[in-house]
């Protein structure tokens, strides 16, 4: 059976991006796969969190996955800081990372620019870590969203490297995945870019919401002065809230909006607030399950112990191997 694996930050509240990017696929192939989903607190260090916020920050993301449809029993749910394999791992294929490659990085040349007093040793590393995450598990498929997909990229040549360095056919090569289909951008509500960009603005909708928030976010997204010709093509603010409403509403919503537009008669007043009712009917059940698990620590807990219990297993087993290939051998 193949291995599914997919991870998050726990940096802040779920939104749309990384439910329609990543756990709505995974959500879906917990039924027919083995997989693993994973908070990835160590990641999270890279922006220096305080002590005091670490351990709620990974509470409440575990909170929302479960709400999403994420469940224990199907799926290895985990934080990745209750398995220091992941940590081992990390440094063995650090040694095979280099310099030059892993200064290319998007994410570590758009980090580096908006933080230019943070640039850490883990920001330029990110990308083996992530390797490190995945490969740990042996994992075959990755749903992410479209921004994660030099990431995957990186994360193959690491598995590839090392499988030729020692001669083994022993990782698998991850793949990024969508059933078939182009990797998923969800844009935001500020007209230009994906949706979580920059953290805790309004530009993203998140899961646990509330409707009165949904609707005051929706109805500020950019727009522009609308089309003056028949079949015009459509400005990026006004092609995006197109996108939010291809994965919230039904085909016929869409394809009335956009006869509209191509007619030149909408109302972009009334295209929104079809959107925001949209996603609120989408949101609401996910946020009133987040509500009542955030009040329910055994749950939680018992979640995390179960996951981490599997997850160890079969990281553990792995590092054995890995160890044992390096050369690492007991006296
Ligand atoms: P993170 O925490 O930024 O996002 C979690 C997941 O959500 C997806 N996503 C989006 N998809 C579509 N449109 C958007 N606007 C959008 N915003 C976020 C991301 O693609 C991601 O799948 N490096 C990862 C976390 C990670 C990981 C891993 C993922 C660490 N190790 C191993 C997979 C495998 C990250 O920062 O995702």
């Amino acid at each position: 059976m193949e291995t599914v694996l997919s991870g998050i930050r726990p940096t802040g509240k779920l939104h749309l991006g990384n439910y329609f990017g990543a756990v709505k696929n995974f959500v879906k192939m917990q039924e027919t796969h083995n997989c693993f989903f994973f908070i990835a607190d160590y990641h999270s260090l890279t922006t220096h969190p305080k002590p005091e916020d670490l351990h709620g920050n990974v509470k409440h993301v575990l909170a929302e996955y479960l709400a999403a449809g994420l469940d224990p029993e199907k799926a290895t749910l985990y934080v990745q800081s209750d398995l220091p394999e992941i940590a081992e791992l990390y440094l063995f294929l650090n040694m095979n990372a280099y310099l030059g490659e892993l200064e290319r990085v998007t994410t570590f040349k758009e980090k580096a620019r908006k933080q230019p007093e943070n640039v850490n040793a883990g920001l330029l590393t990110y990308p083996t870590l992530m390797a490190a995450d995945i490969i740990i598990h042996k994992a075959d498929k990755v749903p992410v969203g479209k921004d994660q997909e030099q990431n995957l990229e990186m994360s193959r040549t690491f598995a590839r490297r090392f499988n030729r360095m020692y001669k083994e056919d022993y990782f698998p090569i991850p793949q990024a995945f969508n059933f078939g289909e182009q990797l998923v951008k969800i844009p935001g509500l500020d007209g230009s870019g994906k949706m979580g960009k920059s953290e805790g603005e309004s530009n993203a909708i998140f899961l646990s919401d509330e409707p009165k928030v949904i609707r005051k976010k929706v109805m500020r997204a950019v727009t522009d002065s609308g089309p003056t010709e028949p079949n015009q093509q459509k400005a990026e603010p006004i092609e995006n809230l197109f996108s939010l409403l291809k994965v919230v509403s039904k085909p016929d919503v869409v394809a009335h909006f956009d006869e509209a537009y191509n007619s030149c008669s909408i109302r972009y007043g009334d295209l929104k607030k079809q959107l925001a009712e949209d996603i609120i009917i989408f949101t609401e059940p996910i946020r009133e399950k987040i509500n009542s698990l955030l009040g329910d620590e055994t749950a939680i807990s018992k979640a995390a112990r179960m996951g981490a219990e599997k997850a160890h297993e079969s990281a553990r087993k792995t590092i054995r191997e890995v160890r044992e290939i390096i050369g690492f051998r007991p006296f």
